[in-house]
C-alpha cells in the first residue's frame, strides 16, 4: 500500500489520478481504525477509483489535553488492516506537517454549535472545520465519507460544505455496532471490562427513547426525565441527551414541531466520554 506522510507527494500523485480521470474517495480518521471506519473505507473502495484514508490524531479539536494524549495511536495495527485494499493509500501526516503554524482563522457554526458536542466542547468543531478543510484542499476528493455515529459532526462538515463551495459530494453512513448495541468507537479502547459492560445503557436508553416515542408519547419532556432516571444508580454520568431536529440539530418539544428527529446523548463512564444518536424514523 503507498503511504504519503508529506503533503506535496500526495499532491503531484492524485493531480496525476485526476488527469487520467479517476475518482477521488476519501475517509479522513483518526486512527485505531475499527469495524466502523472500515464500512465507509469500504463504500468507498466501491464508488470510486481509488481511495485516500487519512490517518492524524488533530490535536486542534481535542478540547481536552489528556484526552489527546490518552487518544489510542495503533499506526502499525492500522497499517496491516488497510493494506488488503487494491486502490486505497493512506495519508499518515505528523503535527507540524499539518500546521506548521497554528491556524489564525476561527470557524463559527453559529446555531448548529451551539448544542451538544459544541456547547460542551468548546472549540471542538472549530478544530474539526480546520483539519477538514485544510484536508479537502490537499486530497481534492470527489467524495467525503463521514459516519452517522458523529452526527453533529456530519451537519458541521455538510455546512462548510455547502457555505465554502467545496466540489465535493458528504456521504453519510450508517453507525457500526457491536453485538450488544454499542456503537464502534476508538475510545471503547480504552474501557476497562467492568466499565465495557455498562456501556451497553448507552444504546439501551436511546432505544427506550425511541420506544417511548414510537408508543405515541408525544411529550418530549417525559421522555427527557425517563431518560435521565434511567441512568440514575448507574457508573454512567449523563451529560446531556437531547431530542432535536435531524437537519438543523435544535431541540424539539413535542412531535407536532417535526416528523425528522434525531435523538443524541453522551456520558461519561470514569473519565471516558462516549455518544451515540439514533434517528426517527430510522
Ligand atoms: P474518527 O473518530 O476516527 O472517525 C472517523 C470517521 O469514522 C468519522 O466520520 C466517524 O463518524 C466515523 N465513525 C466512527 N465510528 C463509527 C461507527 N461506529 N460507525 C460508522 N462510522 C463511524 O471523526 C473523526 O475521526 C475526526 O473528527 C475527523 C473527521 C477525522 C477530523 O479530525
Amino acid at each position: 500500500m503507498l503511504l504519503f506522510d508529506q503533503i506535496p507527494a500526495l499532491k503531484n500523485y492524485l493531480r496525476d489520478s485526476r488527469h487520467e480521470g479517476k475518482t477521488i474517495g476519501f475517509v479522513p480518521t483518526m486512527g485505531a481504525l475499527h469495524a466502523g471506519h472500515l464500512s465507509l473505507i469500504e463504500r468507498a473502495v466501491k464508488e470510486n477509483d481509488l481511495v485516500i484514508c487519512s490517518i492524524f490524531v488533530n490535536a486542534l479539536q481535542f478540547n481536552n489535553a489528556q484526552d489527546y494524549e490518552k487518544y489510542p495511536r495503533l499506526f502499525e495495527k492500522d497499517i496491516n488492516l488497510l493494506a488488503k485494499y487494491p486502490n486505497l493509500y493512506l495519508f499518515l501526516p505528523e503535527h507540524r506537517t499539518m500546521y506548521s503554524e497554528t491556524p489564525t482563522l476561527k470557524m463559527d457554526f453559529g446555531q448548529l454549535e451551539q448544542v451538544m458536542e459544541g456547547a460542551h466542547r468548546p472549540g471542538h468543531f472549530n478544530g474539526v472545520g480546520i483539519v477538514v478543510s485544510k484536508l479537502f484542499h490537499i486530497v481534492q476528493p470527489h467524495r467525503a465519507y463521514f459516519g452517522q455515529k458523529d452526527l453533529q459532526q456530519c451537519r458541521v462538515i455538510e455546512c462548510m460544505v455547502r457555505d465554502l463551495s467545496f466540489d465535493l459530494e458528504c456521504i453519510i453512513c450508517p453507525t457500526v455496532r457491536e453485538d450488544d448495541g454499542l456503537a464502534m468507537s476508538s475510545r471503547n479502547l480504552r474501557l476497562t471490562p467492568e466499565q465495557r459492560k455498562h456501556a451497553v445503557l448507552l444504546p439501551q436508553a436511546l432505544f427506550l427513547a425511541r420506544d417511548l416515542i414510537q408508543k405515541e408519547q408525544k411529550d418530549f419532556s417525559v421522555v427527557r426525565q425517563r431518560i435521565t432516571d434511567f441512568f440514575e444508580n448507574t457508573p454512567l454520568k449523563l451529560e446531556y441527551f437531547e431530542i432535536v431536529h435531524s437537519e438543523n440539530l435544535q431541540p424539539v418539544q413535542t412531535i407536532a414541531e417535526t416528523s425528522r428527529i434525531a435523538l443524541c446523548i453522551a456520558a461519561y463512564l470514569g473519565e471516558i466520554r462516549l455518544i451515540d444518536n439514533i434517528l426517527l424514523p430510522e
